[in-house]
């Protein structure tokens, strides 16, 4: 019940609204202003930069701290200490697993990371130059037409199976959209690897020979999941819920979050950061374009740069940079001129009175494309990985929202269009 309320006074004459005031465990408090309609009145927020779409406990993120915590473990210790598929159960079920309840997780996921064969035909539809986003759009929204046994989104078992299955799934499918654009066969994933092993190995293994997998790109792809896995009420995910709030089916919910991610100011911004370092080229040039970033008449970005939320330095961003650190040192590319261009482009963006001023820092997007690259990703692929990273929170958000006593999504609307008037025969026009 709340225990505070704002009143809303409309006017002179009117009696004030009585708005409630909801108090969470961390952050802001809100306003219920849902009786305004009654009143005939909306809030207006486009981009809903000050709208609590919903009550959630999943991820909780300070913007002014710079903190981001999963179930409340704060993401640069699950970075450190954890693995990717624990995240994943933290998320799911709220709390960390015991050693026999990771193992029946890891186990259970283990055992559905095969696709179904006929899924491999929907690749020979694309083009071999296919973006392997489009590709991943199509395929993850076809899953639906393989899995009727997990479809009745109101039953918590059939919500847990699909969880599992697009978390098992996605590391083969986006294998397999990179295998398809360079003409080489599907690998199955082997069951002997870690999650992240077996990516590497769907991803750079051939039926020629065994795969060889460095632990240490092992362990910098782990965390890098873990770094993307969730992030409260983001574009993405917040597509993923208002899907789902249709009553759609999960693997339709996942493909609307895919296609919302592609947007390079979301998930897209990795790959973008990629060629925006290539086409800077070199140091000399970062002047250049630090002042189109800050030329209101230019619409170019500093990609990698600000977030909606984050107005200090994104957790996510501090982790990654010091994986890139440790990966660049393990394939001894240390003086590599992409990573030392970015490190320089920080430096004077962070310098910059602009930049400062409106509070622009490296996100979690700035790095990770420096990484992936080192590791031999190609930039195209950047965004999928993001998405399959992504996947395990969209569908933890889903199944909370499923969870509770879900509506529609119907956000409404400030017209001002044409007011009322009657049709014009084409020979009065
Ligand atoms: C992700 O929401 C999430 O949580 C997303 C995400 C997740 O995990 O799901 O964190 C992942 O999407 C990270 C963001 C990746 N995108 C990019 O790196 C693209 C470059 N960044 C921008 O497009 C931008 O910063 C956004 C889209 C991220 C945020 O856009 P906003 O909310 O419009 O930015 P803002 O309101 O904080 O901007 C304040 C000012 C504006 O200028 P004014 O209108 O006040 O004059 O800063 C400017 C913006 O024009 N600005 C930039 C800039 N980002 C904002 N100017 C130059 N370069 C930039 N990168």
């Amino acid at each position: 019940m709340a225990e505070k309320s704002a009143q809303l006074t409309i006017g002179t004459s009117e009696k004030p609204l009585d708005l409630p005031i909801y108090q969470g465990t961390m952050g802001p408090d809100v306003v219920d202003v849902r009786s305004l309609t009654a009143n005939n009145l909306f809030t207006y927020d486009p981009g809903f930069v000050s709208t609590a779409a919903c009550e959630s406990k999943i991820t909780f993120i300070d913007g002014e701290k710079g903190q981001l915590l999963h179930r409340g473990y704060p993401i640069e210790e699950l970075a450190e200490k954890s693995d990717y598929l624990e995240v994943c159960y933290l998320l799911l079920n709220g709390e960390l697993p015991n050693k026999e309840q990771k193992q029946s997780f890891v186990d259970t996921v283990t055992q559905h990371t095969m696709v179904n064969e006929q899924l491999t035909h929907f690749y020979n539809g694309f083009r071999r130059d296919a973006h392997p986003m489009a590709i991943m759009c199509g395929v993850v929204g076809a899953l639906s037409a393989f899995y009727h046994d997990s479809l009745n989104v109101h039953d918590p078992r059939h919500r847990e199976v699909a969880a599992y299955r697009l978390i098992a799934k996605m590391p083969t499918m986006a294998a397999m959209s990179y295998k398809y654009s360079i003409g080489q066969p599907f690998l199955y994933p082997r069951n002997e690897l870690s999650y992240s092993e077996n990516f590497l190995h769907m991803m750079f293994g051939t039926p020629c020979e065994e795969t060889k997998i460095s632990p240490t790109i092992a362990r910098a792809m782990d965390r890098i999941f873990i770094l993307h896995a969730d992030h409260e009420q983001n574009a993405s995910t917040s597509t993923v819920r208002l899907a789902g709030s249709s009553g759609a089916n999960p693997f339709a919910c996942v493909a609307a979050g895919i296609a919302t991610l592609w947007g390079p100011a979301h998930g897209g911004a990795n790959e973008a950061v990629l060629d925006m370092l290539t086409e800077i080229g070199d140091v000399s040039r970062v002047g250049e374009y630090i002042n189109k970033a800050k030329d209101k008449n230019d619409p170019f970005r500093l990609m990698g740069f600000g977030h909606r939320v984050y107005k200090n330095f994104d957790p996510r961003a501090t982790v990654m940079r010091q994986s890139c650190h440790e990966v660049l040192k393990e394939l001894n590319m240390e003086n590599d001129p992409l990573f030392e261009l970015a490190l320089r482009l920080e430096t004077i963006a962070r310098e910059d009175e602009y930049f400062v001023q409106k509070k622009l820092y490296p996100n979690v997007d700035f790095y990770s494309g420096i990484i992936l690259k080192a590791i031999g990703i190609p930039t195209s692929m950047f965004t999928v990985i993001f998405a399959l990273s992504r996947t395990v929170g969209w569908i933890a958000h889903w199944d909370e929202m499923m969870s509770g006593s879900n509506r529609i999504g119907r956000p409404r609307q400030l017209y001002t269009g044409a007011t009322e008037r009657s049709f014009t025969p084409i020979d009065k026009r």
